[in-house]
């Protein structure tokens, strides 16, 4: 009976990585079963939920700019209620309940399954409630998400939690706790749902996927025990072949590489499917090995140059690779700066995330070294390293001009009606002419022209 109760309306809002979009897929299935109905309009809900981010300060600045707009809402409707979900609750915990006094819940990533009995101790005791524990098991394989981000053509797909890496500037492993994989039936389980539902394109997600890792004497026995032809540990080239498997009609993407443990067995699969798309994002953060070991990266300037050879044999040169990097980390030298500079030259990258260090409280990096670059010297560093970038990702776009690519029509271009926009393999964005019918399909595209961003062409 209760199933069918109308308990309210729930908004929520996503900040940061794709896994938080992801979790907030978990989130919006949890509470659709316990009765709530999803609203796009948060002045019309009854519980807000903001799923949060920390990995810089601006990215925390940005939430609680965000909380302050609530505090009127409040005022003309003082039973709404306010939840902070993920990294930023995990990392202030109680505290933020006193910082920010708007808010009713505060749910860190591992806690989702108790956001019922969380907002019913708000409702029912008007007590604050918290929950910040972190689990070595919990990746939530059983709970469906409602695709609340989703086109219906393209999907992301959890594969893993947390992060054992431990790099010196970050604050993930703090907020997503320990690195856990998840079962990987039920992740073949909910790509061939996505499929037969019309979906054309899944990312496997996890912060650095080259380290699942699965194993029947660690993870629920009953499921793998029915499947004889199974090996004993499930690695992650073994896992994005079953998911390859499904169709090759399914395209199978997925971030993030950490540059230490990709595989020449992942390079092999993405070579033998053609739906295994042709894109590594392989953040390198820095060019320097000084740095990358003060970063505790685990890898130098070498390895990586090493890992975008094998890329370059294995894959094949047109493979997309991507990268993140970070100016002005503590002590980095100008001549340090320039190595990431020439880095950039020598492999030429499609695309980067930039940023400037920004210093977390509770990590390595806060703890033993100083934040000594000072902020316009971090900023002029990062406008270097975006010009470089432009300039590269206009070099390898225009290297696609005359050629034709299988492209997955995502839909509409943002700029015009006219137009539709669809991605290739490598993961350049296509903008062509519309043409009725397409969207969700694939189509042959011939490109005539381009900019650093876009790809512009025409049907075949
Ligand atoms: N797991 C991924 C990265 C996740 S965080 C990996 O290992 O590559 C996404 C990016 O944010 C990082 O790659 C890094 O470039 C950036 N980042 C993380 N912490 C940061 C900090 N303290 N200051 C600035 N950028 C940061
Ligand atoms: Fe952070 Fe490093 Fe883990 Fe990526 S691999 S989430 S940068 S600790
Ligand atoms: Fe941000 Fe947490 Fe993702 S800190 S980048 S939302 S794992």
């Amino acid at each position: 009976m209760s199933k069918f109760l109308v308990m309210g309306k729930l908004y929520i809002q996503s900040y940061g990585c794709a896994m938080n979009f992801s979790d907030s897929e978990i989130v919006a299935s949890i509470l659709k079963k316990e009765g709530y109905s999803l609203t796009n309009d948060y002045q019309e809900s009854d519980i807000i939920l903001l799923n949060t981010c920390s990995i810089r300060e601006k990215a925390e600045e940005t939430i609680r700019k965000r909380l302050k707009n609530f505090n009127n809402l409040k005022i003309n409707k003082p039973t709404l209620i306010i939840g902070v979900l993920g990294c930023m609750a995990e990392r202030l915990k109680e505290k933020l309940l006193n910082e920010e006094k708007v808010v009713d819940i505060v749910a860190g990533p591992d806690s989702y399954r108790d956001l019922p009995n969380l907002i019913k101790k708000v409702k029912k005791y008007e007590e604050k409630s918290v929950n910040t524990i972190l689990s070595l098991e919990e990746t939530y394989e059983n709970i469906e998400p409602v695709r609340i981000n989703s086109n219906g053509i393209t999907a992301f797909i959890s594969i893993m939690r947390g992060c054992d890496n431990m790099c010196s500037f970050c604050v993930v492993p703090f907020t997503r706790g320990r690195e856990r994989s998840r079962n990987p039936f039920s992740i073949v389980e909910e790509a061939k749902n996505l499929y037969y539902k019309g979906y054309k394109e899944i990312t496997l997600l996890g912060q650095n996927v080259d380290s699942y890792k699965w194993s029947k004497e660690t993870n629920n026995k009953k499921k793998l025990e029915k499947n004889n032809d199974i090996n004993e540990i499930i690695h992650f080239s073994d896992l994005l072949e079953m998911t390859a498997k499904i169709s090759p009609d399914l395209r199978v993407r997925f971030s993030t590489s950490h540059p230490k443990d990709i595989t020449i067995d992942v390079l092999n699969v993405i070579k033998d499917y053609e739906n295994v798309c042709n894109y590594i994002h392989l953040p390198a953060q820095s060019g320097n090995s000084r740095i990358l070991k003060k970063m505790n990266r685990t890898y130098d300037r070498e390895w990586y140059i090493n890992k975008v050879k094998d890329i370059k044999t294995i894959v094949g040169s047109e493979c997309g690779i991507s990268s993140d990097f970070i100016t002005g980390f503590c002590s980095e030298t100008e001549e340090e700066h320039h190595d990431t500079l020439s880095l950039m030259d020598n492999v030429i990258y499609d695309y980067s995330y930039m940023f400037y260090y920004s210093e977390r409280p509770g990590t390595l990096a806060q703890r033993k070294y100083n934040d000594d670059i000072p902020l316009e010297i971090k900023k002029r560093r990062l406008d270097e390293i975006i010009k470089k970038q432009n300039t590269h990702s206009l070099e390898r776009n225009k290297l696609t001009v005359n050629n034709n690519y299988k492209v997955l029509v995502e839909g509409n271009s943002k700029k015009s009606i006219d137009f539709l926009k669809g991605r290739t393999s490598e993961n350049k964005m296509v903008i062509f002419p519309k043409k009725g019918g397409v969207i969700g399909k694939y189509v042959d595209v011939k490109i005539k022209d381009c900019n650093s961003a876009t790809l512009f062409g025409e049907l075949c």
